[in-house]
């Protein structure tokens, strides 16, 4: 008995040295970032995910600025937005491969404090069956996009003075934390907004600016709308496992998380149980998620595995039932 409470309470104190030892490390230290009457400005703004964020901003106070490339729907999103809360918003009409076209947008909007790079365009499909064109595509909008909007807003978004904490938010995906059946190329851009919010986060803290990721879950958006359309059946099966969520919902949570100055922003347990199985080398800014990252990490690796394993099975059903029917 002696020699069980004296585990046990050797058990208590490595967990609070633990929670002393990652209160003093973790890096970079968490931030709020106000929003009210601050400059937001959101690419993709004008449908979906984007538009959900540019209503929650205006209604939480900030200026708002959106970019797309339709102006038809920059406008419906201009009169949506001011039908609801009475305010304007500006657009700006441009193709995020454009580098010149998103350079004139962001500077005339004026000073950014919060940019929120959200555009995308998701094809899924076998690699096999995906054109190059295509597969450039998602890769061009999505990662190269992303970057040819940051590099526009960086020189006056370091250059501000007084400003408060600044932050520089980008939507990835749950297909960005894990590769799934169909999304290869969607995949590939996604997990490369990792690398660039790991690398981004460390060159711009001296500039009290923030680098958070964002990793909706499928979202009953036009654009998932149009996607499942088309995606192959097995990509419906394997992200059914994860379910579905409302635009304003995941909107509302990526919005707190960006105000939280959170590096990485889930939307349910499922992206929860994914981005500690997946932290590596993930800034994180809260000691207690971080202690859940360090106590848990195997057993979410674990469920990971058997998570695997289920789509492995399903791929591997699917496939024998398809030959079945060929032969
Ligand atoms: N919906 C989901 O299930 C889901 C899940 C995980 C992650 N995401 C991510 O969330 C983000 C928003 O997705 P969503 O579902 O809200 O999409 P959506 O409804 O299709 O909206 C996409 C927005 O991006 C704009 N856009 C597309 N290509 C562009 C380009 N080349 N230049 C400038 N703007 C462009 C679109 O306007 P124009 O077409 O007029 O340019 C539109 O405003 C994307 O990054 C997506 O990958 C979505």
């Amino acid at each position: 008995m002696a020699a069980i409470s004296t585990l046990f309470l050797f058990f208590i104190i490595f967990l609070v040295s633990l929670l002393i030892i990652l209160a003093l490390i973790v890096r970079p230290r968490s931030v709020k970032i106000p929003i009210k009457s601050r400059h937001v400005f959101i690419t993709g703004g004008s449908s979906g995910i984007g538009l959900a964020l540019a209503h929650r901003a205006v209604a939480e106070g900030a200026r708002v600025s959106i970019l797309a490339r339709s102006t038809e729907k920059l406008d419906e999103a201009r009169r949506s937005i001011q039908l609801a809360t009475c305010v304007g918003v500006a657009t700006f009409s441009a193709d995020v491969r454009d580098f010149d076209a998103v350079s004139k947008a962001v500077d005339e909007s004026g000073p950014i404090d919060v940019l929120i790079v959200n555009q995308g365009v998701f094809i899924g499909k076998e690699l096999e069956k995906q054109s190059h064109e295509e597969v450039k595509f998602m890769i061009d909008v999505n990662l190269v996009g992303s970057f040819n909007v940051i590099m526009a807003a960086l020189p006056a978004m370091k250059a501000r003075e007084g400003r408060g904490p600044a932050s520089i938010s980008l939507v990835s995906s749950q297909a960005g934390q894990a590769g799934i059946y169909g999304y290869t190329a969607y995949s590939a851009s996604k997990f490369g907004l990792q690398g660039l919010a790991q690398a981004l986060q460390q060159e711009v803290i001296s500039d009290d600016i923030h680098v958070t990721l964002l990793f909706p879950p499928d979202t009953d958006t036009p654009g998932y709308e149009e996607e499942q359309k088309k995606r192959p059946e097995l990509t419906s099966i394997i992200a059914a496992s994860s379910g579905s969520m409302k635009t304003k919902e995941v909107a509302k949570i990526c919005l707190d998380g960006i105000k939280a100055g959170k590096f990485t922003v889930t939307c349910h347990y499922i992206g929860f149980l994914l981005s500690i199985a997946s932290a590596g080398m993930s800034p994180q800014g809260s000691f207690w998620v971080a202690f859940i990252e360090v106590m848990f990490g195997g057993l979410t690796r674990l469920v990971s595995l058997v998570v695997q394993s289920q789509w492995y099975k399903t791929i591997e059903k699917w496939s024998t039932t398809k030959k079945g029917i060929r032969s």
